[in-house]
């Protein structure tokens, strides 16, 4: 009840103040990122921006040999500054990819270019086995409930301060892609707190996927994959359709998609590649990648689900030793569960909508539509 009348007063307070923020996406490595500034007087992090997780983090001044670094990249830590405070509580992180350990703390965080800024706590980790992290720590877009002790999500926390126009955020990922060659390439994607510019960037209508509740990341069911070829004809063939039920997890800090284990081998035949020639070494030629094959995700509640069709061209992903090379387009993992990273994602627009600012009414949809054929990464 108190925070509801809280939330209240303070979207109401500050109600010319909300904003529609645009931030440019950077590339390097393959991780992607997107700057904000920590401190007075403040100064740069770029921060991997993850829907898997719900923390901002960034590295210790003092972590040296607890923080190794191989990425090439000169990391911007943190000391305290005239506005930084300390929590004095600890607490550590387990991702998928990789932990860290850290103590809490609380500073101004300012968006470069905007006058928006706010109070935001976050985790200054004293230990990460990030090594190849190309990006100074994480902003994570999931719940406050899932975050590092006594820190809030930068997501929910600018919505509930009032600072946005709409309370949804959405992700143009742009056309950079990291090779072998060119690690930090140009890049043109967008990342937008409080709106979104489907307008610009979206190739017809969103379709809207429903997650699941109570809100930790962006997930829902998952029912099955189908492949398509286009015969030497010009006919397009539908393989069998393969079922399975599980979740999905749309994670922008997955780089690839991950799929069962026990399915593997079935995905892969729809694909030009073996699942057993991958593990014996073959390496995939980016010109096996195109609009020959496809494969199709169908994903959302039963009864309302949307599938979605990736061409071979689309999930190319170059870089694999060198740049004839591509990545093989899945990983396997011990879970009936799928996650769908940048390699699925950066071929769509995506909005992220929590349809209230309130948590308590909270009714998170994911809208889904391909890009127009003038934002399409290149492979
Ligand atoms: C990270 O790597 C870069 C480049 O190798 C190096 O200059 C830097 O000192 C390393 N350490 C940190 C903490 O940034
Ligand atoms: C941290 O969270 C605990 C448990 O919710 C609370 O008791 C404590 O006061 C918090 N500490 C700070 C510094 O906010
Ligand atoms: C920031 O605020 C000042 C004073 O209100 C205003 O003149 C300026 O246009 C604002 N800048 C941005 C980027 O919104
Ligand atoms: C498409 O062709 C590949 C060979 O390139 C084959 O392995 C796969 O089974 C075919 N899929 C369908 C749906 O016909
Ligand atoms: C498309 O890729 C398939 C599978 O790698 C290959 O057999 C076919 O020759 C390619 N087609 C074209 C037009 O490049
Ligand atoms: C084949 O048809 C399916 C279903 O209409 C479509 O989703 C897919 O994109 C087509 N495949 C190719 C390779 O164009």
């Amino acid at each position: 009840m108190a925070l509801r009348s809280v939330l209240l007063a303070s979207v109401l307070a500050t109600a010319s103040l909300a904003s529609v923020i645009d931030l440019d996406i950077k590339v390097r490595n393959g991780y992607r990122t997107i700057e904000v500034d920590l401190g007075t007087p403040g100064g740069p992090y770029d921060l991997l921006f993850d829907t898997g997780s719900a923390t901002l983090w960034v590295v210790d001044e003092d972590c040296n040999d607890g923080c190794p670094n191989v990425s090439g990249y000169t990391r911007h830590k943190y000391s305290p500054t005239s506005t930084g405070t300390y929590l004095g509580v600890a607490d550590s992180i387990a991702y998928t990819g990789g932990t860290i350990d850290g103590f809490g703390a609380s500073d101004i965080l300012s968006i470069p270019g905007t006058n928006v800024s706010y109070r935001q706590t976050f985790a200054v980790a004293t230990a990460s086995t990030w090594s190849a992290l190309g990006a100074d720590g994480f902003l994570g877009l999931g719940s406050s409930t899932i975050a590092f002790k006594n820190t809030t999500a930068p997501f929910e926390q600018m919505m509930q301060d009032g600072l946005l126009d709409k309370p949804r955020f959405a992700i143009y990922q742009g056309t950079g892609v990291s090779t072998t060659s060119q690690p930090n390439p140009v890049n043109n994607g967008v990342f937008t707190f409080g709106g979104s510019h489907e307008d610009i960037y979206a190739d017809g209508e969103f379709q809207w996927i429903q997650m699941e509740s109570p809100f930790e990341v962006y997930k829902t069911g998952f029912h099955g994959v189908q492949g398509h070829n286009i015969t030497a004809d010009g006919k397009n063939q539908s393989g069998q359709l393969l079922n399975w039920y599980g979740d999905v997890v749309f994670d922008t800090g997955a780089s690839s998609i991950s799929i069962s284990e026990s399915h593997i081998d079935e995905v892969y035949a729809m694909t030009p590649f073996s699942y057993a020639d991958l593990l014996n070494g073959y390496r995939p030629l980016c010109s096996e990648f195109n609009d020959t094959w496809s494969v199709s995700f169908t994903v959302g509640f039963s009864g309302e689900a949307a599938t979605f069709t990736l061409t071979g061209d689309q999930l190319a992903v170059p870089g694999y030793v060198d740049d004839d090379h591509c990545f093989p387009p899945f990983n396997s993992w011990n879970s009936e569960n799928t996650i769908l990273g940048q390699h699925w994602m950066q071929n769509f627009y995506m909005v992220f909508d929590f349809g209230s600012f309130d948590p308590e009414s909270y009714n998170i949809r994911l809208g889904i539509a391909p890009l127009k054929k003038e934002y399409r990464h290149r492979a």
